[in-house]
């Protein structure tokens, strides 16, 4: 599992139609997609994926913004597939994300940043196993 993590597109790009443009990026940076569907959230399921930052005072808004459209989580496979993805992704702040990201590209501020990504491998195998069956996360290639 440390070779692969969850990317979410959030409705913001969703909405901006560039959902292809994104994950043309991450092909040829190299990921693979091993599993990926589009979905509406609720606000209970958005609550309960983003339940770490509970008490940070931008929850409300977090999971209102993640319930506005539909998303499409992604599993990503890739050696050092973490790491990798949060550096193609940029910083959490598009005004502080390096040029040639995609939150450089696509997001328009700290709460619609356009991609979410796992910060562990840990993580990575909670937050695919929220989304994804494990028999969706069989590797097929
Ligand atoms: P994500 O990678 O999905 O993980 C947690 C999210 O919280 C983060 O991206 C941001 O979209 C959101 N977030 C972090 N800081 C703020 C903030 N100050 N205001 C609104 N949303 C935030």
């Amino acid at each position: 599992m440390s070779n692969r993590t969850l990317a979410i597109i959030k409705p913001d790009a969703v909405k901006k139609n560039v959902c292809g443009k994104i994950i043309a990026m991450m092909e040829e940076a190299g990921f693979k997609v091993v599993a990926m569907k589009k979905t509406r959230l609720t606000k209970a399921v958005a609550g309960a994926f983003y339940e770490v930052h509970k008490e940070r005072p931008f929850y409300g808004e977090l999971v209102d913004f993640m319930c506005s459209g539909p998303v499409v989580p992604i599993i990503l496979e890739k050696e050092n597939a973490v790491a990798d993805y949060r550096t193609l992704i940029g910083a959490t702040d598009p005004a502080e994300a390096e040029e040639g990201t995609i939150r450089k590209l696509y997001a328009d501020s700290k709460g619609e940043n356009a991609v979410h990504g796992s910060d562990s491998d840990e993580n990575a195998a909670i937050e695919s196993n929220f989304f994804f069956s494990r028999q969706d996360q069989v590797n097929l290639a």
